[in-house]
């Protein structure tokens, strides 16, 4: 694992940081107008802000270009106010959805969704765990395990912890998905002291290996169409498999 080095940023980082800055303080004025507080909420959750629709569209592009199919079971690592969740939850026959998060009030607003958007007869499952939801899944199994945007926060041991569960509940041919931040671009930096660790296919293959995985890269995140004004989207998608 590369631990991101900080580089004296050059003018045009420095002005595009000032710009995102000015539009994240024009898109804070919705947390005050009452229609759009909630949504503005649920938006800083995930960030960045002003990308919801984009980024749902991205996140059930990914899935659905690399095979998810109706009658599939997901498990949505990480899941967020289920900014993708909610898109899977719609498209999944019922009972095929489980998210899992650290956090419980980005379930709440995921809860809070599912209700306004009348699916809960879709029979979504949400778990607050500290583990994964290692704890809650029982002998439950998943076609695809889905992790976005948020590998980058954990160091090589979580990631252990992460791919062993991933190992444990995958069906038979079941994918694994999830981003990195891309290497060359980001151990450079746009992103200092912000904590975020720069892994690299490499670094995965080491980790996966050692539990019983395989990763391939399947290259950059635009080809799914999420938003190339982003800076994240030249993150890496990865796909880990179990051995045969
Ligand atoms: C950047 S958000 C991404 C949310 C969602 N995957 C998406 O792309 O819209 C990161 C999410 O990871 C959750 N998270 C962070 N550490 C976690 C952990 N150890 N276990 C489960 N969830 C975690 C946070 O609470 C947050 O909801």
């Amino acid at each position: 694992m590369i631990k991101i080095i900080q580089k004296k940023p050059s003018f045009s980082q420095t002005l595009t940081k000032g710009l995102k800055r000015v539009r994240r303080r024009i898109y804070g004025f919705r947390a005050y107008v009452p229609g759009l507080r909630f949504q503005h909420l649920r938006e800083t959750m995930v960030g960045p802000v002003g990308y919801w629709d984009e980024l749902q569209q991205y996140q059930f592009n990914v899935l659905v270009a690399n095979g998810l199919r109706p009658g599939h079971a997901l498990l949505d690592l990480c899941c967020g106010p289920l900014q993708g969740g909610i898109a899977f939850i719609r498209y999944l026959d019922a009972g095929g959805y489980v998210g899992v998060d650290i956090r419980a009030p980005n379930l709440a607003a995921g809860y809070r969704q599912i209700l306004d958007q009348d699916l809960a007869a879709k029979n979504p499952r949400l778990i607050r765990s500290e583990a994964f939801g290692r704890d809650f899944l029982g002998d439950a199994k998943f076609d695809f395990i889905f992790v976005s945007q948020t590998l980058y926060l954990f160091d090589d041991a979580k990631t252990a912890q992460l791919i062993a569960l991933a190992h444990r509940v995958l069906k038979p041919g079941g994918k694994f998905l999830g981003d990195i931040l891309k290497p060359e671009l980001h151990a450079s930096l746009i992103y200092p002291n912000c904590g975020w660790l720069c892994h690299t296919v490499e670094s995965m293959r080491a980790i996966a290996e050692s539990q019983g995985m395989e990763v391939r890269s399947l290259g950059g995140l635009r080809q799914f169409h999420y938003p190339a004004r982003l800076s994240l989207s030249s993150n890496l998608m990865l796909e880990f498999t179990r051995k045969s």
